[in-house]
């Protein structure tokens, strides 16, 4: 691994939650998820190292608007984000590669406020990655990363800087909260919620309803990029938990649901297909035809993402949006008086 030099007074820890696959609860969720009549796993089994890569070249597709839309409403806005907040310290849940977050570093170093960092993240590699590049670029920032799920390892977030006399920013970016259904997102909004003292925000990056085909074409691109990383996920399982999913037996589905206002990634068996997990000792069948689902993206507009604040005991307080409607960051503060 390439070393880099911290720059000057940065530090780097590390808190690592996981271990292995039995810290990312595959084997309970493919027991769970590939032995009901609908089968489905979480998504956050597509972020090993190489879905990590695969994600980071998703975000560079013509096809895939929201990384650069959610990129071009920071650099437009970030400063403003920072002087309303006066954050010295940014936590990142799902941070990845946290490319876009350097936009948030700078305009909180600019304003002489940034302190500390907190990367969170599932995926080992990108949070020690992301730590060394950081602490490096920014001098006198302390980096605090966590390995670990944030559905279940808040609780390892460090304590606020000098007992919470400094704000703080938790930022959830990405569109990644469209990837939990409405139940499990408001619960994982109150979560994070519970972490928010009165001066704290939380900045959420929301993708948008839009026209369907614009959104089913980032879903599948052409050059086939999409489809490699959710035939990644077959990769993840048969390498942690020994089984022998045929990788050229399935592909890659993308569909704008209508009802739900979400898009899902689903593989399609391409024939009958028997997979054998050995870890498990666990036989699973699939039918010609039949799917796998993936991950759900859901698509919001304002009053849908007002409505789940509100559920989640919090307030909508800062709206920022492309000129074309496409992409929202949005900012809550805990509603009080509860
Ligand atoms: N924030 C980045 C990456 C988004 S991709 C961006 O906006 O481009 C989603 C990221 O969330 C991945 O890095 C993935 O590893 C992480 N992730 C997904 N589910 C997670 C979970 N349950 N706990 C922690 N990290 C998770
Ligand atoms: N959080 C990203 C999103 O919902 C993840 C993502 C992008 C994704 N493209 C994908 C997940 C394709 C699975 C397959 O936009």
């Amino acid at each position: 691994m390439r070393a880099i030099a911290p720059a000057a007074g940065s530090t780097i820890a590390i808190d690592c939650r996981l271990d292995g696959s039995a810290g990312s609860g595959l084997a309970e969720d493919v027991l769970d998820g590939l032995t009901r009549p609908f089968k489905e796993l979480p998504p956050k089994h597509l972020y090993d190292e190489r879905g990590c890569e695969l994600f980071d070249q998703i975000c560079e597709l013509p096809e895939y608007y929201p990384t650069r839309t959610e990129r071009g409403i920071l650099e437009r806005d970030a400063e403003r984000i920072v002087a309303g907040s006066q954050a010295a310290e940014l936590v990142e849940l799902g941070s990845g590669t946290a490319a876009k977050t350097r936009v948030l570093l700078d305009a909180m170093a600019d304003a002489g406020l940034l302190r500390r960092y907190v990367p969170f993240d599932v995926a080992e590699s990108v949070v020690r990655d992301s730590a060394e590049v950081l602490a490096g670029a920014y001098p006198g920032l302390e980096v605090h990363g966590v390995v670990g799920d944030f559905e279940r390892h808040l609780d390892r977030i460090p304590a606020p800087q000098a007992h919470g006399a400094q704000p703080r920013i938790v930022a959830l970016l990405g569109g990644t909260i469209g990837n939990f259904p409405p139940g499990s997102r408001r619960r994982l909004l109150r979560q994070i919620g519970a972490l928010l003292g009165p001066d704290d925000a939380l900045l959420l990056g929301t993708d948008l309803v839009k026209d369907p085909a614009v959104i089913e074409a980032a879903y599948d691109d052409a050059a086939g990029v999409t489809a490699a990383f959710n035939l990644n996920l077959l990769r993840v399982v048969n390498r942690e938990l020994d089984a022998d999913f045929p990788l050229e037996g399935f592909a890659h589905v993308a569909f704008f649901d209508r009802r739900n206002e979400w898009i899902e990634m689903r593989l399609r068996a391409l024939r009958p297909c028997s997979v054998l997990v050995r870890a498990l000792d666990l036989r699973v069948e699939f039918a010609a035809g039949e799917e796998l689902r993936t991950e759900i993206s859901a698509k919001f507009t304002r009053a849908r993402i007002a409505a789940d604040y509100a559920a989640a005991g919090l307030t909508l307080a800062g709206w920022h949006s492309d000129a074309e409607g496409r992409y929202a960051l949005s900012l809550a503060r805990p509603s009080g008086g509860s």
